[in-house]
């Protein structure tokens, strides 16, 4: 077997929100910096983000502050975020968004040129800032061209397959260039993992296809902790029909700018289950909807409306363009008609343990974005996301280049390569057995029934089980069809199996392991929040070759539960 070795002083490994910030920040220290992308540069997820990013620049509302978006960010989060973490995130979002302007990005705007903010959910003032529903957009489009103004060499359709560690610190990654099937090991002084979530494990989501959680099995398996896997985050809002678009993303601004849920009686239903209605946190709107829709009152499509029809059309125009459009395209004018949406999971509040330097517990490792637990405690505040990315990809790409500038080259050992790649290659050479897609939709599905907004032991006691027979049986009898290595997607699929399934069992087993109720994680036979026992983070690690689960305390600055 043939592989390429390229060395490098900062790896990126993702090139979404977080991953581009990190490398900028990184080739600030005239060092070699690779970033590599599983797409094409500029096309990752973080585009995907519409509604916002959350500053308190008190544009609108001049009695914002730091303080209080950390208060909001904290209750939000059902109290288990890292509280120096969060602290960090609020005091730096309002630089960072600086940041973003000075590279070009163009936010909507105050009638004094100052950048617009809008009302999210479960925040005490307007903070969000936007540039209409397609923030993300504009982040990444500013990310990408600055990218390509700095000395960063970007490699697109590559796919990380594991993190290559000597003596416990991370040295690199091996890859497949998805192109030409090439092999490649990365040698780099220092690793940034900002490869974002795994919302693909579940049937509906609003995640690109890339979405796999295949840096957060990385991290498993090189040795970094995880915390907070049970936290997946349910977007109240996404599409539901037609069945191509379904779980699209519905942005929490249509909510933001004044769009009332109804179920199919007419009601308000959100009246009866929080005073903030429509904009209370994401986990309780997200719940009520699927709550009216297994009471019989959803739509005939199983969602429910989500109606801005009484608003000035102008407004719609102007302010949720992509919204209009994208309803547009499947018939329906929110002009003059409601839409009809449902819950479609959306974030990893779990991921990868950092510090507030975004290192991880493993030497050589930064991470940041998606691919990181802790920020977002039990349940993200929309708008909160694409600010992590800009405050903890630039913390990430400057203490990895800080470290990269002193470290000398690592040493890469060759067998921990060679049998990675005969691994990866295993599965060009079954030519029967399963196939990946088979085995992804079953998973998809069963995350979905068992591990999804509502939880029971029960459910979740028998996803696991078939999680781990799927590992067991299906895995080694993977197959992929069509000739070669050369841009073959079943290969990747088959790959990115792995990752989904490592992913999906520490979410269902975190899961299992919280008896209590708390944030996005809802159990039926567990409802209340149990503070005395509970208020905790859920660290899962990797000890000879077991998934270990440890209750750990969470970091806490000033605020303590109930205050
Ligand atoms: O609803 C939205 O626009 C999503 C934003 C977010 O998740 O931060």
């Amino acid at each position: 077997m043939s592989y390429e070795t390229v060395d490098t002083d900062v790896l990126v490994i993702g090139a979404g929100g977080a991953g581009s910030r990190a490398a900028i920040e990184a080739a600030k220290y005239n060092l070699n910096v690779t970033l590599l992308s599983k797409e094409l540069l500029g096309k990752a997820h973080t585009c995907m983000a519409e509604g916002g990013y959350n500053a308190a620049l008190a544009n609108v509302d001049t009695a914002d502050n730091w303080e209080t978006h950390f208060k909001d960010t904290i209750t939000g989060g059902a109290w288990i975020n890292n509280q120096k973490l969060v602290e960090v995130l609020v005091k730096e979002a309002t630089d960072r968004i600086l940041d973003l302007e000075e590279y070009g990005a163009v936010f909507d705007r105050t009638p004094e040129g100052k950048i617009m903010q809008r009302p999210f959910g479960k925040q005490t003032y307007r903070r969000t800032c936007y540039a209409s529903d397609r923030t993300g957009h504009e982040l990444m489009a500013t990310l990408t061209e600055e990218v390509r103004r700095q000395d960063i060499t970007v490699l697109d359709e590559i796919f990380v397959t594991k993190l290559l560690t000597k003596d416990k610190i991370v040295v690199g990654a091996t890859a497949v260039d998805m192109k030409t099937g090439d092999l490649i090991a990365f040698r780099a002084n220092a690793t940034v993992l900002a490869s974002g979530g795994a919302g693909r494990i579940y049937k509906i989501t609003t995640n690109a296809q890339q979405d796999t959680g295949d840096g957060i099995a990385a991290a498993y398996q090189a040795g970094a902790s995880l915390v907070d896997m049970e936290m997946v985050q349910f977007h109240p809002t996404g599409m539901v029909y037609p069945e191509a678009h379904r779980g699209q993303l519905v942005t929490e601004a249509v909510r933001g700018e004044g769009g009332i849920l109804r179920n199919n009686l007419g009601e308000r239903f959100m009246q009866r289950y929080d005073p903030k209605l429509e904009l209370a946190g994401r986990d309780v709107v997200a719940r009520s909807i699927a709550t009216e829709i297994l009471e019989g009152k959803g739509t005939k499509h199983a969602g429910v409306h989500l109606d801005v029809s009484h608003l000035e059309p102008r407004i719609i125009e102007e302010r949720l363009p992509s919204m209009l459009r994208q309803f547009l395209d499947v018939g329906v004018d929110i002009r003059k008609e409601p839409m009809e949406v449902a819950p479609t999971a959306h974030h990893f509040m779990g991921g990868v343990r950092i510090n507030e330097n975004a290192e991880t517990d493993l030497k050589g490792l930064w991470a940041a974005g998606e691919v990181t637990g802790g920020v977002h405690g039990g349940n993200r505040l929309g708008g909160n996301a694409l600010a992590d990315t800009q405050v903890f990809g630039k913390r990430a790409g400057e203490n990895a280049a800080k470290y990269a500038s002193k470290e000398s080259k690592p040493i890469l050992d060759r067998k921990e390569i060679k049998k990675e790649f005969d691994r990866v290659q295993s599965f060009l050479k079954r030519k029967e057995g399963v196939r990946p897609s088979e085995i992804k939709n079953k998973l998809q599905s069963l995350m979905w029934d068992k591990v999804g907004i509502f939880r029971t032991g029960q459910q979740m006691k028998e996803a696991i089980q078939e999680i781990e027979q799927t590992k067991a049986k299906d895995i080694s009898q993977l197959c992929v069809t069509g000739k070669g290595a050369r841009f073959n997607k079943e290969w990747i699929a088959a790959l990115e199996i792995e990752n989904m399934i490592t992913t999906a069992e520490m979410v269902a087993k975190a899961a299992l392991t919280r008896e209590e109720s708390r944030g996005a994680h809802y159990r039926r036979d567990f409802p209340k929040t149990d503070n005395q026992n509970w208020f905790i983070n859920i660290v899962i690690r990797q000890d000879k070759g077991k998934m270990t689960f440890e209750k750990a305390p969470v970091t806490v600055t000033s605020l303590k539960p109930g205050v």
